[in-house]
Order: structure tokens, then C-alpha cells, then sequence
């Protein structure tokens, strides 16, 4: 296995998260202490009376749809149990894990994780999506994703000088312009929503993993704060674009250009494009 100093934090390697693989090629040796990932959500198959799929909707644009169907939450539960035994073989003993999920998957992730250890939900991380609702005087928030933190230890006693524990986020889709400039992956997160729990539940240095890069949204904030991504991702052309992004990413902190993004105001998306998801 190679040491880990020979490794290339900036490629996103493409490969199967069950698989032993993409983990020694992107850490070698080494461990993660933080396992900050966002796994194919627990949808499943729609299915008309006769038993042929609904909504058959793939293979349309450039990239492959990168959006994973199951059969039964059972099947999700098998897959989770698949990527999270062979993510953890590569963590510290005292890694965290925030795992995003949608509704539908936190109980067989929390059931996942408990049996490999990870019996301690610290919270869940609840983003608060903004909607297009155009009424003038309220903003509608959709809760839709949430962040699932767990560990293997019972939270430390409450210290009275601690800094608060961030539990709530409100954004939107592409508050930051990531998304368009990144190809619009579907479960694109802005860098405002993942900031809080990546400062929280890691140290700069500190090695963050993420087996489901999906357009990189997760390593390139790991990147912007100063930790050392290290991610995967089965779809080639997203792996791509993944690898493409953290050099860009990389180059850009050299130039000290990678400052926080200016966040659009919600009246400018609406009104300009109407296109949060
Ligand atoms: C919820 S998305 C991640 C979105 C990502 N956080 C972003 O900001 O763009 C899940 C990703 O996992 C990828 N994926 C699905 N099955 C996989 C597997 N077995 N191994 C690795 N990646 C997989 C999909 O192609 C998809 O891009």
C-alpha cells in the first residue's frame, strides 16, 4: 500500500464505495478523522400497476444521472452497510461521522452505524432549503437533507466557555454559484451549509473522507479549510470534474483567491432565474 505522503489529495478516484479499492488508492495507509459524505438518498423504484418503471428518466445530459433507485428500504439498508463497513476500516478511533441523508434513510444508516460501533447520534444537522415560493413577505425553508453526526463516544460533558454547536443552517441550492460552474449536481450542497460542520467536527490537517463525491462539494470545502480531502466517486465523468475542481480549488487558495464566496440574496435568485431546487 502506498504512504500516504505519495498520495494526491487533489484526484478524486473513480471507484465503487463497497469496494476496498478507491480507499487505498486515495489514503493508503493513513486514516480519516472525519467522515463527511453524502451517499445516494433512500428513494425508491416507482414502479406502475403492470411493474414497469415510472419514471425512467436517465442518461440524458453528458453525465450519467447520478441518482440511485432501490427496491425496498431493506436494499438501502444492505448498500449502507456495503460502503460504511469498508469507510470505517479507514477512520481514526475517535472519527466522527456526518452522514447526509434524506428522511426516508435515517434509520437505516443510524442501524448501520450503531452495529459498527457508532452508537452516539450528537445531533442531526437540519438544512433549511429556501424554495422559489415568490410570496413577497414570507420565505418557505424544505427540509429535504439533513447531516446524521455520530461517534463512538458519548458527547464530553458541557463546557460552560465552549463555542455552540451549530445545528441549523438555512441556504439555498446555489447561494455560492458552485453549482452552475460544477456541472448542477442534483445533491450539490453550498459551501455556507457544510462550513459549520466541517469547522465543528474537524482540525485543519486533518484527513476528511467522502466516498460519494458526486460533484465535490464536500472536498473542495474540506480543501478551502485547510484539511486534506481524500474522495471517490463511481460515475468517470463526475470523478472528472471532481479532480478538476480541487486543482482549480487548490490554485485558486495559492493565488489567496479563495476567499468566501459572495452569497446571492434570495430576492436577486428569484427575480433573476427562479431556479432554486
Ligand atoms: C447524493 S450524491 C453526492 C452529491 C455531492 N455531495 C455533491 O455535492 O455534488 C451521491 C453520489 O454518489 C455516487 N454514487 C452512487 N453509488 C456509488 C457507489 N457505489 N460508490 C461511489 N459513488 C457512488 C453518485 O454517482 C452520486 O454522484
Amino acid at each position: 500500500m502506498k504512504p500516504h505522503d505519495e498520495i494526491d489529495s487533489y484526484r478524486c478516484v473513480r471507484a465503487d464505495a463497497r469496494e476496498p479499492e478507491g480507499y487505498r488508492a486515495v489514503l493508503g495507509e493513513a486514516k480519516a478523522s472525519f467522515l463527511h459524505t453524502d451517499p445516494p438518498y433512500c428513494l425508491l423504484t416507482r414502479r406502475r400497476k403492470g411493474g414497469d418503471l415510472r419514471d425512467p428518466r436517465a442518461n440524458k445530459k453528458i453525465d450519467r444521472n447520478p441518482i440511485v433507485r432501490f427496491e425496498t428500504v431493506r436494499d438501502y439498508r444492505a448498500f449502507t452497510e456495503a460502503w460504511m463497513t469498508r469507510a470505517v476500516a479507514h477512520l481514526t478511533p475517535d472519527a466522527t461521522l456526518a452522514i447526509w441523508t434524506n428522511l426516508l434513510g435515517k434509520e437505516p444508516i443510524l442501524a448501520v452505524a450503531r452495529s459498527l460501533g457508532y452508537g452516539h447520534l450528537r445531533g442531526e444537522y437540519v438544512w433549511g432549503k429556501r424554495t422559489t415560493d415568490k410570496n413577497a413577505n414570507e420565505q418557505l425553508l424544505r427540509v429535504y437533507e439533513v447531516a446524521l453526526v455520530l461517534s463512538r463516544t458519548p458527547e464530553p460533558p458541557l463546557d460552560p466557555a465552549g463555542l455552540p454547536t451549530v445545528w441549523a443552517v438555512v441556504g439555498g441550492y446555489d447561494d455560492d454559484a458552485e453549482a452552475a460552474r460544477w456541472g448542477n449536481h442534483p445533491h450539490h450542497k453550498p459551501f455556507s451549509v457544510l462550513e459549520p460542520l466541517v469547522r465543528t467536527w474537524s482540525r485543519p490537517g486533518d484527513r476528511v473522507l467522502d466516498p460519494f463525491a458526486g460533484s465535490g462539494s464536500m472536498p473542495a470545502a474540506a480543501l478551502r479549510l485547510g484539511r486534506q480531502p481524500a474522495c471517490l466517486e463511481v460515475e468517470p465523468e463526475w470523478a472528472e470534474r471532481v479532480t478538476r475542481r480541487l486543482r482549480e480549488t487548490a490554485s485558486e487558495l495559492a493565488r489567496g483567491a479563495g476567499s468566501r464566496p459572495e452569497i446571492n440574496t434570495p430576492a436577486d435568485k428569484v427575480s433573476a432565474t427562479g431556479n432554486h431546487r
